[in-house]
């Protein structure tokens, strides 16, 4: 390692404030990680803990109207929270071109790439960051990502996006946002509660995140993490990865983590805090974390579904029904969100924020 990026402030100055990211730290041959990425030993992915005979489950939804996929929706939400979807009619070239995308992006030059830091961004629907919260994550996490904030006037503000980036994050965006919908469809009438439909569909689903996920090759990948144990801020996640691995999901009533094998062309959807809240606990925000890779590069695209931020959220009245302790309050999912980006990753702590 140069004997400069030994010193703290000086990684931070590297990554953080000149934009250099992971990438560039990565991309200066280091043979070990600075210590701020060292993680303690219990935050540390033990090989032991991982449950290997065990998978998320696969869901075919080629037929939507089947009361069957609804029901292995809604069965996987309150379960494990997390399943791959397939069959769902995107073309395999979008969902290649946006990975494509990702990789193009973080392999530009540093001074094209810090262009989109946020205090150099050419507008507030692109963003270029590193690790999670980096001034006041504990442990830094070995990733940066390039978020797309879409609104509904993406076309408007994509304009301000990459080149990179551009075409392909919208041809996604298009294909995804009907799935979305129909996702949370199924959701919200297992709740029994209202569908989406134009007036809570823009409150519902009003901000989504696309992010460009990078995780570059890691000298350390045992001390080091990609993401910290977490769980989402959104209603639901739908991740596309590629086929490195290294997702992880916490095993429901254990202490295991089962590893989300890449199935190619499937997507991956995970409940979030906010629908967790609004099923008052029928539906599971479950904790998940991601491993870094000694050898490869990983890129995932998270489009992370959340409500505009002044939506206030909390749980259904249906779910209350019958005298139903409400286990939330109404939080404004604004405030949620600073809360989870204030601190660094824990688990399942943010939730806290939302209980009575
Ligand atoms: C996240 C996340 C998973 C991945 O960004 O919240 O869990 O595989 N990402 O990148
Ligand atoms: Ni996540």
């Amino acid at each position: 390692m140069s004997e400069s990026l030994i010193e703290p402030q000086n990684v931070i100055d590297f990554v953080v404030n000149k934009g250099n990211g992971v990438k560039g730290l990565s991309q200066t041959n280091l043979k070990s990680i600075p210590e701020l990425y060292i993680n303690p030993p219990e935050e540390r992915l033990d090989p032991t803990q991982v449950v290997t005979q065990k998978s998320i489950p696969t869901i075919d939804v080629s037929k939507w109207d089947d009361p069957e996929t609804a029901d292995s929706i809604c069965r996987a939400a309150a379960q494990l929270g997390f399943f791959q979807i397939i069959n769902h009619g995107i073309p395999l070239e979008v969902l290649e071109n946006v990975k494509k995308a990702a990789h193009e992006f973080f392999e530009l030059p540093v001074e094209e790439r810090r262009k989109y830091l946020k205090e150099n961004s050419p507008s507030p629907t692109v963003e270029l960051m590193t690790s999670h919260s980096p001034l006041v994550d504990t442990v830094l996490e070995w990733k940066d990502y390039l978020i797309h904030y879409c609104d509904g006037q993406e076309i408007e503000g994509s304009k301000f996006w990459p080149h990179v980036s551009r075409d392909q994050v919208l041809e996604y965006l298009k294909w995804t946002k009907p799935i979305i919908r129909k996702l949370l469809n199924v959701l919200l009438k297992g709740l029994n509660t209202d569908e989406i439909n134009e007036a809570n569909e823009s409150i519902l689903m009003g901000k989504l995140v696309v992010d460009f996920i990078y995780y570059p090759v890691c000298p350390d990948p045992d001390l080091a993490a990609g993401v910290g144990r977490h769980s989402d801020v959104s209603l639901i996640t739908v991740l596309l990865q590629d086929d490195v691995g290294g997702l992880y999901v916490r095993e429901p009533e254990g202490n295991g983590w089962i590893h989300v094998t890449p199935v190619q062309g499937a997507l991956v959807i995970n409940i979030g805090d906010v629908l967790q809240i609004m099923s008052n606990d029928k539906y599971k925000s479950i904790e998940h974390r991601v491993t870094v890779n000694g050898t490869k590069n990983r890129v995932s695209v998270p489009i992370f579904v959340n409500p505009v931020p002044n939506a206030v959220i909390g749980p259904v009245p249906e779910v209350l029904e019958g005298g139903v302790k409400p286990i939330y309050k109404q939080v404004v999912y604004s405030d949620y969100f600073n809360y989870f980006f204030s601190k660094g990753h824990d688990g399942k702590e943010t939730i806290e924020y939302a209980k009575i």
